[in-house]
């Protein structure tokens, strides 16, 4: 009796800490179970993404790629969900790396819908895209991890911070390594996330800058005039190819066997093998798929600090600030 309310006192008291996220910016496994204010908000997250991701693989790709470009741009704060307003008309959803191509937007809003019936204003929508990135890479990839959560979302999304915080896919390991290093991560981040165009998809316009006029050099001859015929020049609309050919809806090591064929689609997928420390994660990932799981999870753990820790909890949408 005696050691059980005592044990819960110190509970109760971070709780109301971290809720209030006033004398604490760290983030808490558990977070919304511990303090029973939402006990259940994960397994709600899940179960809708799975509902998804089981019929469309593709979809998972996109919520891993949501978290690294709501993540990278201002924190992990939901920012990338905001909508166009009147007062607000270029939020980072319309950002040319964000626009048309990144999906899985449906699938956060139906988390929020179910969650805000089940315990109203209580979940994060920050912490839904963590969490939901987190299961997609248990369904094609199970890879499995703790992340923590009591993340606040923004009250800011402005399109022009987007292109100079994400890395672009025609640039080289320099600048790649500088703009992870602005986030605090580190090049070993950077190869083991990259991990993740071993799943879904890229629009030819990402690429097609090394088929024509001629197939760059930093790219296997034969597949450069395979991708050719699939992104013909001059072509109507912009189509899209698999990111990995081989394992296209299989979160895997693939990605890095591509890449030392020279069958990764992007410059920058090539640029890793231009330094010897890159090169040599890039080898021990190729030839250990349990070592690129576990330091891709450790990865994600780590970009999922990054900021997130100023703003609101978004009620009833997550594509509207609160007013
Ligand atoms: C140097 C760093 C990176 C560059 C330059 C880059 C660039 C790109 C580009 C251009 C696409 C294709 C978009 C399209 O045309 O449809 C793409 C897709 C994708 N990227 Fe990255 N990316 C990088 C790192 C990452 C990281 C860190 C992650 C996640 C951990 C990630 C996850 C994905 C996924 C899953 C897709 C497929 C999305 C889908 O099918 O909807 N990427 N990336
Ligand atoms: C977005 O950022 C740019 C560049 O920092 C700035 O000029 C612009 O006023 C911002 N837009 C909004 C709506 O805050
Ligand atoms: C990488 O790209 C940057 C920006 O385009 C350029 O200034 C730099 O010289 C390049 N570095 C290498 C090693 O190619």
């Amino acid at each position: 009796m005696g050691a059980r309310n005592t044990l819960q006192i110190p509970v109760i008291l971070s709780c109301i800490l971290l809720f209030g996220a006033i004398l604490t910016t760290s983030l808490e496994v558990g977070y919304y179970k511990k303090c029973k204010f939402c006990p259940q908000a994960e397994d709600i997250v899940r179960g809708v993404v799975y509902k998804y991701v089981s019929k469309e693989p593709g979809l998972g790709a996109g919520l891993i790629r949501m978290f690294f470009h709501d993540c990278f741009v201002r924190g992990c704060d939901a920012s990338i969900l905001l909508d166009p307003t009147p007062q607000n008309s270029n939020p980072e959803k319309l950002a040319i790396p964000n626009f048309p191509s990144l999906r899985g937007f449906e699938i956060i809003d139906e988390a929020k819908a179910a969650l805000e019936h089940v315990c109203s204003g209580i979940v994060s929508c920050a912490d839904i895209i963590a969490f939901a990135a987190r299961d997609a890479a248990f369904i094609l990839g199970k890879i499995s991890y703790d992340i923590p959560s009591g993340r606040l979302d923004g009250k800011v999304s402005n399109a022009t911070e987007v292109l100079g915080a994400l890395p672009a896919p025609f640039h080289n390991l320099t600048v790649v390594k500088a703009l992870y290093a602005v986030q605090g991560l580190s090049i070993d981040d950077a190869v083991a996330l990259s991990g993740a165009h071993s799943i879904g998809r890229s629009h030819c316009s990402s690429f097609t800058s090394r088929l024509y006029p001629t197939i760059d050099t930093t790219m296997n001859q034969g597949f450069g005039s395979f991708l050719r015929t699939q992104c013909p020049q001059n072509a109507m609309d912009d189509g899209v190819v698999p990111q990995d050919f081989v394992t296209p809806n299989k979160l895997d090591n693939q990605y890095f066997k591509n890449v030392a064929d020279l069958k990764g689609l992007f410059f920058s997928d090539w640029s890793l093998l231009t330094s010897s420390e890159t090169a040599k994660l890039l080898n021990d990932f190729k030839n250990d798929p349990e070592l690129f799981k576990t330091k891709f999870a450790e990865s994600m753990v780590k970009m999922g600090n990054i900021g997130g820790t100023q703003g609101e909890v978004r009620k009833t949408s997550c594509r509207v600030v609160n007013y």
